[in-house]
């Protein structure tokens, strides 16, 4: 989603700026821009529609400015349009402004704007802000920034520029992260880490209601209501971060669902007590006796890690015996939800940013519940307001459409089942062998990929078919959701998962001859109950493309395409059984000529409501 990066040092600031909003590229955006003040104190701007590439051919006249300030657009107000794309500028030209969030309050400012004579040019929320920090503007702009957002009803995180002060980029956020990179003599902006992480380690989070002055010599951080507070520097590390290439694969996403097997190991590390037959996870910040007191589960999310949370929360409920359950984070934060004094939340997301899982922790911390983050991105929003939780260290995910994060986040979930697991009835042998299993996991994955099976063939039956149906019964539910959403966000092919035994319900009324039917199969406690589903689907002309485990042979019979995996216990199926679908998605855009890692409309961090 919208991404902003600012520069302040010796070096060309566009290059710098473009380099940065190229970083960001993954997020998913629209349109990009870039304001620079040049030597002469003059404020310069561009703006394109479509990717960076087109914002960075129209910058070869750029001037030779130490200082700037860029951004990706989303777009939420108004159409996809150069005069829509940031920055924003006032009506002198002596302000311009880069903006992630909404201002829900524009139309009373900007009617207000207007009948004092104000002239917008485009039709934003964000275009209000250059407009009342010139209003305000008696040569102070801290003073300026900070009575305009007085006035604002909504989120932001913002850039400002001063042409009158071609020595500061002064930056402000609510709800809307940013973090600024300490160089030597040069210093960065950036709504995430990503776009810095090739100048410097030495960050500095804002919090929400911070406003910051940034110059070349670094930061000072105030807070709105005029406190001052340190600015504490954090080191982020790389492996968090890494340096995100391609390493030879023509995309991120199968880069990504080739790295599962490490991104797996790398979520275990350290955390399995083999001979215990139990785990450790001290970011929880919960000792057996801590755990043996929650009474049940919600597992927070949304997209991909919602599905996540659905499998963890299915595993606690039948390993550890604790009532669990997993809820869209947008509908939760919005019902005024009960939260139990004895529940522990979860807040599963890879970015640690979206807008309505944050949201959703929000509500729970308010009503004074119990959360725990569940989140890849180090020192990223939910995790800094959780406070307590585990990191899944997938590494960097660029590709916008999860798949490493998805089977790290629900590896984590595994390891967090055993520990709540072991303070009830799970006994050590069982726990042994739970432990066994989870370390196992990374060489199946691996084994699978190596020989994935006729993936090509069921991406011919998916591609020229008008719907596609996922099946899947109890932990095999879930993988069939996150199957469907892959092959939607990914290929745009109408498709839709629903549990095996409800298909008769409703869907099969979709069937006819030759439509392809992903079924989810594996050697579970559901396998005999899923062939009679098979079957009914099969009399009716469907197509069926089963994913079943190796070795069983009446399954790959029944099948019209047979897609193998590895046994593993049922709990673990779907890390394995997920692998064919995001092979497939992957495949299947590929083929009708999709931008896989950019796909349409979607965004990696969703940081609007
Ligand atoms: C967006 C992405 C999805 C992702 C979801 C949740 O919709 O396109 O791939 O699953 O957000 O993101 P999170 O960062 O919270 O896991």
């Amino acid at each position: 989603m919208c991404g902003i990066v600012g520069y302040i040092g010796s070096d060309l600031a566009c290059e710098r700026l473009i380099e940065g909003l190229r970083r960001l590229e993954y997020r998913g955006y629209d349109s990009a821009g870039v304001a620079l003040i040049d030597p002469q104190g003059d404020l310069w701007a561009r703006k394109r529609v479509g990717r960076v590439a087109e914002l960075d051919d129209a910058v070869f006249d750029a001037p030779e400015a130490q200082i700037g300030i860029a951004h990706t657009r989303w777009a939420t107000h108004g159409g996809i349009t150069e005069p829509n794309a940031h920055p924003h500028l006032d009506a002198t030209r002596q302000i311009a402004v880069v903006h992630n969030g909404i201002i829900e309050n524009m139309h009373a400012l900007r009617q207000q704007l207007e009948s004092e004579g104000v002239h917008f040019r485009s039709e934003t929320d964000t275009e209000v802000l250059p407009h009342l920090i010139r209003k305000f503007y008696r040569g102070d702009p801290v003073a300026a920034v900070r009575a305009t957002l007085r006035l604002v009803r909504g989120t932001y995180g913002i850039a400002v520029l001063f042409a009158d002060h071609p020595d500061r980029i002064v930056a402000a956020r609510l709800g809307s992260p940013l973090v600024v990179g300490l160089g030597e003599g040069e210093t960065v902006l950036a709504s995430d880490p990503q776009a810095i992480i090739e100048l410097t380690r030495r960050v500095v989070y804002l919090d929400d209601r911070e406003i910051a002055v940034i110059s070349r010599d670094g930061v000072k951080v105030e807070r709105l209501d005029g406190r001052t507070r340190d600015a504490d520097i954090t080191l982020i590390d790389d492996e968090a971060y890494g340096v995100a290439d391609l390493q030879g694969f023509p995309h991120f996403m199968l880069k990504e669902i080739h790295e599962q097997p490490e991104s797996i190991q790398r979520c275990l590390r350290g955390r399995i007590q083999g001979e215990e037959g139990n785990a450790k996870l001290g970011g929880f910040q919960m000792d057996p006796r801590a755990l043996v007191r929650i009474e049940r589960v919600i597992a927070l999310g949304c997209g991909t890690s919602y599905h996540a949370g659905m499998v963890g929360a299915m595993a606690l409920e039948s390993l550890a015996r604790v009532p669990a359950r997993a809820e869209v984070a947008s509908e939760f934060r919005y019902r005024n939800p009960i939260i139990p004094r004895d529940a522990l939340f979860l807040a599963v997301s890879q970015s640690g940013e979206t807008m309505d899982t944050l949201g959703a922790v929000q509500e729970v911390l308010v009503k004074g519940g119990h959360v725990a983050g569940v989140v890849n991105v180090v020192g990223s929003t939910i995790a800094r307001t959780t406070g307590k939780g585990v990191y899944v260290h997938s590494g960097p995910e660029i590709a916008v459409a999860s798949t490493k994060a998805f089977t790290s986040q629900v590896t984590a979930l595994m390891v967090f089942t055993l520990m709540v697991a072991r303070t009830r009835n799970l006994s050590l042998d069982a726990g042994r062998q739970m432990a066994r299993a989870l370390e196992e996991l990374p060489a199946k994955v691996h084994a699978y990929l190596r020989d994935p099976g006729p993936i090509q063939v069921a991406v011919e039956a998916v591609t020229e078919a008008p719907y596609v149906l996922f099946l899947g019964r109890g932990f095999s539910y879930p993988v069939a959701l996150e199957g469907a959403l892959k092959l939607k966000e990914i290929a745009y092919i109408p498709c839709e998962a629903y549990p095996s035994g409800e298909m008769k319900h409703g869907p099969i009324a979709m069937i006819d001859q030759g439509a392809p039917v992903l079924f989810l199969a594996p050697a579970d406690q559901h396998r005999d109950k899923n062939i009679s589903n098979l079957k009914e689907v099969q009399a009716r002309g469907a197509r069926l493309i089963v994913v079943h485990t190796e070795g069983d042979d009446e399954l790959a019979e029944l099948a019209d395409l047979s897609i193998p995996v590895p046994a593993v216990p049922d709990y673990l199926s779907p890390l394995i059984t997920v692998l064919p679908l995001q092979l497939l998605a992957y495949h299947a855009g590929l083929a009708l000529g999709r931008d896989v890692d950019k796909p349409r409309n979607l965004a990696k961090s969703v940081t609007v409501e």
